[in-house]
C-alpha cells in the first residue's frame, strides 16, 4: 500500500527474476547479473542483497565485485588484460568482461585460432547458446577489465580445525616475506662475523706490529660493514613488522568469521565472557608467532653461520661453549612440563576473572538494583586470590630455570675466556691466541641465545598449545556455514506446516516439543499461547532454523525447511523479540542495521508501518538521532517499535513476534497491536503472547502445554472447547468478568465463585 517506489537494487532483481523484463535492467544490474552467473557456474547462488556498492561508483568495479564474491566463499580477482592474453584463456570457467557502458558480458569460451570469444547473455539461463564476437567488436565495448572467478577448492579453509597445522599454514602463506627475512638474516649473521674476525686481526697484527696503515684500512672496512649491518637490520625489522601485521589481520578476520558462523544454539549454551576470553587467546598465539618464534628462527641462522667460524678459531673453546649452551637448553626442557601445568591453571583462573568482570558489567543493572555489590566483591576477592596464587606459582616455577641457567651463562661469557687465556699461556701451540679470545668474547654469547631460545620455544609451545586449545574449544565447533551458503532459495509465500515434530534441546533431558502437528496457509495470523516453558519460543526457533536437528518435517510452502538456504530463510523472516538489541548508532542505522541497498524512503516506510514515525520525528535530530549506549534516551515502547521497523523493512513474508509487546505499558501495547494488524496484511504472522486479549483477532490460536499441542482454532472456538485456554482467559479477564457479573447481579460477593466455577478442577 504505502510501499515506497522500489528503486533499489533488490527490487530490480526481483523484477527481472519474476517478471522477465530483462531489457529494463540498468547496466549496473546487468553487471551484477553477469557476476552472479559466473558464480552460479561454480555452484554458488549469490543473493544480490549481499552486494554492497562502494559509494561513488556508478557501476561496481571489478575490485568491488571481487570483494563480494570473496565474502561468499569464492575466489575472485579483478584485473586488466590485453586482447592477446584474453584469447589465451580458453580453458577457464566463465569470465566477466567489463563493458564501457557500466554493464558486463560473460565470456564462456575462446577460439584462439579464429581469434573470437564467445559471450553468453548473463540474463539468460545457463546453457543458452553463446554468440561469437571478434576482436574489433569486443574492443568497442570492452574496457579491458575482467573478473576471474574460481571455486574455492579449499571451501574447507574457513572450516579448518584451528590447531598447530592451521597455524603453520597461516604462517606459510607469508612465504615470500619469510624468504626475504631469512635472506636478510643470513646476510646480517655473516656481517656480524666479520667485525669479530677483523678485531681478531687488529689484536693479533696491528697491536703486535704497531701497523698504522693496516689499522686505517681495517677501520674503513669496519665502518662500511657496520653501515650495511644497520641497513640490513632495518630492512629485516621492516619485513618482520609487515609480515606480523598481515598475519595478525589474517588471524583476526579468520577467527571473527568463524565465530559469527557458529550457530546461535552454541552461544546460548556458553557464557559470553568465557567465549570472548577463550577466543582472545588466539592473540597469544599471534604474539608467539611474530615474537618468540620469529626471533628464534632468526637466531638459528646466526648459529648456523657462527658455529663453523667458532670451530675455525678454536675447537676446544667452541666445544666448551656448545656444551654449556646445551646444558642451558636441557635445564629449560626439564622445566617445560611443570611450567605447563602451572601455566594452564593460571590461564583458567584468569579466564574466570574475565568472565566475572564481564558478567558484572553486562548485568550491572541487576547488580545495582539488587545491591549485589558486596556479594560480587566477595566473589571477586576469591577469584583474585586464585589468580594471584597461580600467577605467583607460575613465576616461582619460572624463576628456577632462570636461576639455574645463570652460572652456565657466566661460564660462556667469562669462563670460556679465562680457559682460553689459560690455554694461551700454558700451551701456545694450541692455536688459541689473544685474537681468538677476543673473537670468542664477541661471538660466544650469540651461541647461547639461539639454543636457549630454542629451548624456551618449547616451553612457549606448551603455552601456545594451551591457548590454541582454548580458542579451538570455541572456534572448532561445527559452524552453520554450509547451511548459510548452500541450499534452495525458493520464493517464499508463507504457508507453514509442522509434521510430527519432536525436539529436544542439546543437553536437555526432556522433549521441548512433542509430536507437534499443524499447518496454516499463507497470510495467517497465528497466535501462540501456553504457560511458561510450554514450547512457544521453541516453535519460533525451529522456524528460523536455529535448530535443525528435530525429528519430523517442517515445511515452508511445501519445501522441507532443512533444504532451504539458511540466510535466505532468515531473511524471509522478520523477528521481534521481547528484548531487542539496539546497536550504537543513529535511529536510521538501527532500522537498516547496516543492510545494503536500503533507501531513506524505505526507512521512513518501515517506521510508519511500525508506528514509530511520529516519535522519531519528535526526536531532536529525527532519523539521525544517536541512540546512546544502552539506549537510555529511548523508552521501552519506542525501542520495541524500532525493532518492529527493523523487522519489517525488508518486507518479509513471515513475521515472528515473541512476546514483543509484553514489556510495554497498555497504551504502547495498544498502539503496537493496532500497527500489527496493519503490518499483518499479506504476511504470515506468528505471535507469541501471554496476554490473550492481544490475540483475540488472530485467525488461529495454537495452545501449547508442556511441549504438547492442546488445540488450535480461533478464539471463540477455543473458549468453548479448550479447557486450558479457557482457564488462561478467565484468569486474565477476571476483572472484566467481575465487572459484567456485578452489573448483572448486584451482589458482588459471588463474582469470584462465578468465575471460579468455570475453571475446571485440576488445572
Ligand atoms: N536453550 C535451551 N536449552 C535447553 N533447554 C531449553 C532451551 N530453551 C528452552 N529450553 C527448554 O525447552 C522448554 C520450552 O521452552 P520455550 O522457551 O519454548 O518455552 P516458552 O513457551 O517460550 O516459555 P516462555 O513463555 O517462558 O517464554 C522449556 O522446558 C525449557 O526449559
Ligand atoms: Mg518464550
Amino acid at each position: 500500500m504505502d510501499q515506497p517506489d522500489k528503486g533499489s537494487i533488490q527490487s530490480g532483481a526481483e523484477q527481472s527474476n519474476n517478471q522477465e523484463k530483462p531489457h529494463k535492467l540498468s547496466p549496473m544490474m546487468i553487471r551484477l547479473r553477469a557476476t552472479m552467473a559466473a558464480a552460479k557456474y561454480h555452484g554458488i547462488d549469490l543473493d544480490i542483497r549481499d552486494f554492497a556498492a562502494e559509494p561513488g561508483e556508478s557501476s561496481p568495479s571489478p575490485a568491488t565485485l571481487a570483494r563480494w564474491l570473496n565474502s561468499q566463499g569464492l575466489i575472485a580477482k579483478g584485473m586488466r588484460l590485453k586482447w592477446r592474453y584474453l584469447i589465451r584463456l580458453y580453458n577457464s570457467p566463465p569470465i566477466v568482461l567489463m563493458f564501457k557502458d557500466g554493464s558486463a558480458g560473460l565470456m564462456v569460451g575462446v577460439n584462439p585460432q579464429k581469434r573470437i570469444v564467445f559471450l553468453r547473455d548473463p540474463l539468460k539461463e545457463e546453457g543458452t547458446p553463446p554468440i561469437a564476437v571478434e576482436e574489433v567488436r569486443l574492443r568497442q565495448a570492452w574496457t579491458g577489465d575482467i573478473l576471474l572467478v574460481k571455486a574455492n577448492k579449499k571451501l574447507s579453509e574457513s572450516e579448518e580445525k584451528i590447531d598447530f597445522k592451521w597455524l603453520f599454514r597461516m604462517v606459510l602463506r607469508e612465504r615470500t616475506s619469510l624468504r626475504d627475512i631469512s635472506i636478510s638474516s643470513m646476510i646480517i649473521s655473516v656481517l656480524q662475523i666479520f667485525p669479530a674476525f677483523i678485531v681478531m686481526q687488529v689484536v693479533n697484527r696491528v697491536v703486535a706490529f704497531q701497523s698504522m696503515a693496516t689499522l686505517v684500512s681495517i677501520t674503513g672496512l669496519l665502518i662500511v660493514l657496520s653501515f650495511y649491518e644497520v641497513l640490513m637490520s632495518y630492512a629485516r625489522r621492516e619485513l618482520t613488522n609487515v609480515m606480523g601485521t598481515r598475519l595478525d589481520a589474517r588471524i583476526s578476520i579468520h577467527t571473527y568469521n568463524r565465530l559469527l558462523a557458529l550457530p546461535l544454539e552454541f552461544f546460548e549454551r556458553q557464557q559470553a565472557g568465557r567465549v570472548i576470553g577463550k577466543v582472545a587467546q588466539i592473540y597469544q598465539v599471534r604474539d608467539f608467532i611474530t615474537g618468540r618464534l620469529m626471533m628464534t628462527f632468526l637466531d638459528l641462522f646466526t648459529l648456523v653461520v657462527i658455529l663453523p667460524f667458532l670451530f675455525y678459531i678454536s675447537i676446544i673453546l667452541a666445544w666448551l661453549t656448545i656444551t654449556a649452551a646445551g646444558m642451558i637448553g636441557l635445564i629449560v626442557v626439564i622445566f617445560i612440563k611443570p611450567l605447563g601445568y602451572y601455566y594452564g591453571s593460571r590461564i583458567e583462573a584468569e579466564m574466570t576473572r574475565g568472565s566475572a568482570m564481564y558478567e558484572s558489567v553486562a548485568g550491572i543493572r541487576t547488580v545495582k538494583t539488587l545491591a549485589l555489590e558486596p556479594a560480587r566483591r566477595r566473589e571477586w576477592d576469591t577469584i583474585i586470590a586464585d589468580v594471584s596464587k597461580w600467577r605467583l606459582a607460575t613465576s616461582r616455577m619460572q624463576n628456577w630455570p632462570e636461576t639455574l641457567v645463570m652460572p652456565l651463562d657466566f661460564f660462556i661469557n667469562r669462563g670460556v675466556i679465562l680457559i682460553g687465556a689459560f690455554i694461551c699461556i700454558t700451551n701456545p701451540t694450541a692455536g688459541v691466541d689473544s685474537g681468538a679470545i677476543v673473537a670468542f668474547m664477541m661471538l660466544g654469547g650469540r651461541v647461547a641465545s639461539p639454543l636457549v631460545g630454542l629451548a624456551k620455544l618449547m616451553t612457549t609451545i606448551t603455552e601456545v598449545g594451551t591457548a590454541l586449545g582454548q580458542a579451538g574449544e570455541i572456534l572448532n565447533n561445527p559452524t552453520e556455514t554450509k547451511a548459510l551458503t548452500t541450499g534452495l532459495r525458493p520464493k517464499i509465500i508463507g504457508a507453514l506446516s509442522f509434521e510430527h515434530i519432536n525436539f529436544t534441546y542439546p543437553g536437555g533431558t526432556s522433549r521441548a516439543l512433542k509430536n507437534v502437528t499443524f499447518s496454516i496457509p499463507a497470510g495467517t495470523m497465528l497466535g501462540l499461547v501456553g504457560r511458561s516453558g510450554s514450547g512457544k519460543s521453541t516453535i519460533t526457533r525451529l522456524l528460523q532454523g536455529v535448530s535443525r536437528n528435530y525429528e519430523g518435517f517442517l515445511r515452508l510452502d511445501g519445501v522441507d525447511l532443512r533444504e532451504i538456504n539458511l540466510t535466505h530463510l532468515r531473511r524471509s523472516f522478520g523477528v521481534v523479540l521481547q528484548d531487542n538489541f539496539l546497536f550504537r548508532g543513529t535511529i536510521k542505522d538501527n532500522i537498516t542495521a547496516g543492510r545494503p541497498g536500503l533507501t531513506m524512503e524505505k526507512v521512513i516506510w518501515a517506521a510508519r508501518m511500525a508506528g514509530a514515525e511520529e516519535f522519531i520525528e519528535r526526536m531532536p535530530a529525527g532519523y539521525d538521532t544517536f541512540i546512546e549506549e544502552g539506549s537510555t534516551n529511548i523508552s521501552g515502547g519506542q525501542r520495541q517499535r524500532l525493532a518492529i521497523a527493523r523487522a519489517v523493512i525488508l518486507d518479509p513474508k513471515l513475521m515472528i513476534l515473541d512476546e514483543a509487546t509484553s514489556a510495554l505499558d497498555p497504551e504502547s501495547e495498544a498502539l503496537v497491536n493496532a500497527n500489527l494488524e496493519h503490518i499483518a496484511k499479506g504476511r504470515t504472522m506468528v505471535i507469541v503472547s501471554h496476554r490473550l486479549s492481544s490475540l483475540v483477532n488472530c485467525d488461529k490460536i495454537l495452545v501449547m502445554d508442556q511441549g504438547e499441542m492442546q488445540a488450535i482454532g480461533p478464539h471463540e472456538e477455543l473458549l468453548e472447547n479448550c479447557e486450558i485456554y479457557r482457564t488462561l482467559w478467565l484468569q486474565q479477564n477476571r476483572h472484566v468478568n467481575d465487572h459484567s457479573h456485578s452489573r448483572n447481579n448486584k451482589d458482588g460477593q459471588n463474582d469470584d465463585c462465578g468465575a471460579q466455577s468455570l475453571i475446571p478442577e485440576g488445572t
